[in-house]
């Protein structure tokens, strides 16, 4: 049984929708971000894109992947040929968790207890979107989707099935690009997650 959330959570008043997602306190992470970051795109969207939780830029926009990660995300769906506004971006947590050192606040990966807790909203937008693949970018997606955010080096390019039949895409996150210091390693990398997105928007 999906998560619902009133019809008119969803119609389309964007602000109704972030106060919804901004009251969540099923997890501690609400208590330091700055806002909940709920995802953006057309009701309806065949495609579905998950990452892992807003970043510092997100978190202050109130907005999904438009920091660093966003931009090369940005470019990677351009290179795929995929309208990333036609596409329902989002994170498979809502809030930014980070550890604060000195002016700076440094990104922690969220635990497996807060990506549960935080499942309620994804299944809410699943429910709302309707989409006919979804792409889990990394292993926060992948866990949250799959219950398993082990191996995506292995799994990654591979189709699981949800219990409602919906294809799950696994690929790897555009932050694990961006942390890659080798040239070619990173140009690999890059090279697969491009591909697994062109094979999720055809399947989509
Ligand atoms: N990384 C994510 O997983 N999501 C964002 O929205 C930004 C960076």
């Amino acid at each position: 049984q999906l998560a619902r959330l009133p019809e008119s959570v969803w119609s389309g008043d964007a602000d109704a929708l972030r106060a919804e997602f901004s009251a969540c306190t099923r997890c501690p992470l609400h208590c330091n971000a700055t806002q909940a970051v709920p995802g953006e795109g057309p009701m309806g969207a065949s495609l579905m894109i998950v990452g892992e939780q807003p970043g510092d830029t997100e978190d202050l926009a109130g907005r999904p992947f438009v920091g660093p990660a966003g931009k090369l995300f940005d470019q990677i769906c351009a290179e795929a040929g995929v309208d990333r506004d036609k596409a329902y971006v989002t994170n498979a947590v809502k809030h930014f968790k980070f550890k604060p050192r000195g002016k700076r606040r440094i990104h922690q990966q969220p635990s497996t207890t807060e990506v549960e807790q935080c499942k309620w909203w994804l299944d809410a937008e699943r429910t709302a979107v309707q989409p006919r693949v979804i792409l889990a970018m990394g292993a926060s997606a992948a866990l949250s989707l799959t219950g398993n955010g082990k191996n995506i080096g292995q799994r990654r390019g591979k189709v699981h099935q949800l219990d409602d039949g919906t294809p799950v895409v696994l690929t790897f996150h555009p932050s694990y690009l961006l942390r890659l210091q080798d040239p070619a390693a990173r140009q690999a990398a890059t090279d697969l997650l491009r591909a697994d997105l062109a094979r999720a928007n055809q399947l989509a």
